[in-house]
């Protein structure tokens, strides 16, 4: 965590990525997208604590056929993992058994997170597990999953804001930013 001025400094060195009309444009396109694919199935849409809020609770109110909502909350054990090793915190609670599953979070970076939150899904017998981020990074290496739905794309730079935190701050700012370097 870091305090409110150092906060407040941070904002005003960074540099606007997507304004909120452009976050908001997308997050409907999204919904839209997910509506055509999933309205019959029922999904459960799961949110990824903490950075899937704005994202999944924005989507909500965008999908109007029949879904049930849950979350999950998970944190790698560090960058030096590889092959995706998570700490569950919480597991989703209601049974994703048979379910069509729509996981929602913030941003694919590396991949490791979300590729390893579907296959623990799958393993507990979701019947599909589709995946919506809000933001999708481009670094060019290769990603051990492609989500089904991206809003957006973002450069390879730290970016915060619409649930994305930097040191803690701003997952509470409508539009994204990047970390200005040096
Ligand atoms: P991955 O396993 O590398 O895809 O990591 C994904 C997770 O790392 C996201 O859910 C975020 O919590 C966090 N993350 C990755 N890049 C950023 C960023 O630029 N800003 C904020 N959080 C990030
Ligand atoms: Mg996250």
């Amino acid at each position: 965590m870091i305090n409110g001025q150092t906060a407040m400094t941070l904002l005003a060195n960074a540099d606007l990525i997507h304004s909120a009309e452009t976050v908001a444009a997308a997050v409907n396109r999204v919904a839209r997208a997910i509506t055509t694919r999933l309205h019959a199935s029922q999904p459960l849409l799961l949110c990824v604590m903490k950075g899937g809020v704005p994202f999944a609770g924005q989507l909500l109110t965008r999908l109007s056929f029949p879904l049930d909502f849950d979350y999950l909350d998970v944190s790698r054990y560090g960058q030096a993992t590889a092959g995706g090793a998570l700490a569950w915190r919480v597991e989703p609670s209601l049974a994703v058994n048979g379910r069509t599953v729509l996981v929602v979070d913030d941003i694919l970076d590396e991949g490791v997170t979300l590729a390893a939150i579907r296959d623990r899904l799958l393993q507990m017998g979701a019947a599909a597990c589709f995946t919506a981020v809000l933001a999708d990074k481009l670094h060019g290496r290769e990603k051990p999953l492609q989500a089904d739905f991206v809003a957006l794309t973002v450069p390879d730079r730290f970016v915060f804001g619409y649930g994305m935190d930097a040191c803690g701050a701003w997952r509470n700012l409508p539009a994204i930013y990047a970390m200005r370097e040096g």
